[in-house]
């Protein structure tokens, strides 16, 4: 199997990952927080060693301020679910993932919030002048995706950051394709929410995120339960992490996130983009002189994460994609990716696209068993 479906999830994971986890499951597996014994414990020193990774690797100023979450779109929900008020406004774009638009559209139909949605180039990017032009007096959040998970470009977040810090607004980042990948300083791009995968680029097992809550936001918890301290307090205690933890964290995973970290901070952030990039540069050189392949999102290679969507004249992307599965053993995402509002603008629902995203086990092998494949199907066609 040729693996090229990392931005859905990362395959395989570094060799410490695994090793990191089967070790943990094997002699150190116990409930953190809870309970005081020597193995509880080490657990939640395993926990708390995570959030200082975190913390240290994104630039932020708290480590308790990074809150375990199931996945990236749990920590979004965690956010909107616990920032927004009713009357509030909300400017989002047309590059979000569902796990972005459908908690505010939801919020927006219940006529809770209102939401400008602001429309990318045609290359995929976002002017940061427009976000500024939208906000209003009753705008509380300005939400951006850090990089698109169909044209994999990515957006002027610093410059959002400040454009928000200005107005004093809110401004989350939604970091599902870059966390790993791309620098993010949590601080000087004036982030005030990070949501972010675990199992992505980070390269942690599914079943992790993390939301990171700057010193500006007030949060109201959404999930409410045991937190291992102060039981009799009757509702959620307020200090942070725990106020928005309730419940048994995924204390394995997260300890296959922290191995995750270690592999990334050996490579380095920007060897393991250069790799991506030098990847879809040239898969992007090699499908262009194939007849009847149509490549989208802007040709710089440098201003995108190893995401690299194309469509093919004569056969929809789902059929693409399977037949690249069944014959050819190579995994990608076909369809629209769970970002319809992209893909409206760019024509190109329902069908959608087919979307290649290489990890640092790529090689330039694995691009030109794609494009021979693609050679063969289209010949074929
Ligand atoms: N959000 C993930 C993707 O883009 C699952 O594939």
């Amino acid at each position: 199997m040729i693996y090229l479906d990392n931005a859905a999830t990362s395959f395989p994971k570094p060799e410490g990952v695994y090793a990191a986890m089967d070790r943990f499951a094997r002699h150190s597996l116990a409930n953190p927080g809870r309970s005081g014994h020597k193995m509880a414990l080490a657990s939640e020193h395993a926990l708390a060693d995570a959030r200082h990774r975190l913390n240290r690797f994104f630039h932020g100023k708290n480590p308790d301020r990074w809150a375990f979450t199931l996945n990236c779109t749990d920590a979004l929900n965690m956010a909107f679910k616990g920032i927004l008020q009713e009357g509030d406004h909300v400017i989002t774009t047309n590059l979000e993932h569902n796990s972005v638009s459908r908690p505010l559209v939801a919020l927006a139909e219940a006529r809770h919030i209102t939401l400008t949605r602001i429309a990318a180039d045609a290359g995929g990017t976002i002017d940061p002048d427009a976000i500024r032009a939208a906000i209003t007096p009753k705008t509380r959040l300005i939400a951006l995706t850090h990089a698109s998970n169909v044209l994999g470009t990515i957006q002027p977040v610093a410059e959002v950051g400040r454009i928000a810090r200005e107005h004093d607004r809110l401004f989350l980042v939604d970091a599902a394709q870059t966390a790993g990948v791309v620098p993010i300083d949590i601080q000087s791009m004036c982030i005030d929410l990070l949501a972010l995968p675990g199992h992505k680029s980070l390269f942690g097992p599914t079943g992790t995120g993390a939301l990171y809550v700057g010193s500006r936001v007030h949060l109201r918890p959404w999930r409410e339960g045991g937190t291992g301290g102060d039981s009799l307090t009757p509702t959620q205690p307020t200090d942070y992490p725990y106020y928005l933890e309730g419940g048994t964290p995924n204390i394995l995973g997260i300890v296959g996130l922290t191995a995750g970290l270690d592999f990334v901070e050996e490579r380095g952030v920007e060897a393991l983009h250069k790799h991506e990039v030098l990847l879809c540069k040239s898969l992007r050189s090699k499908l262009l002189e194939l007849p009847g392949i149509e490549v989208f999102g802007h040709a710089d290679d440098t201003q995108r994460v190893g995401v690299l969507s194309f469509r093919c004249a004569a056969l929809p992307a789902p059929e693409l994609a399977g037949l690249l599965d069944q014959s050819f053993d190579i995994a990608v995402r076909p369809g629209l990716h769970c970002s319809p509002y992209i893909h409206k603008a760019l024509g190109t629902a329902p069908d959608g696209l087919v979307r290649v995203s290489v990890g640092p086990f790529n090689t330039e092998a694995d691009i030109d068993q794609l494009v021979a494949a693609l050679q063969e199907i289209t010949r074929g066609l």
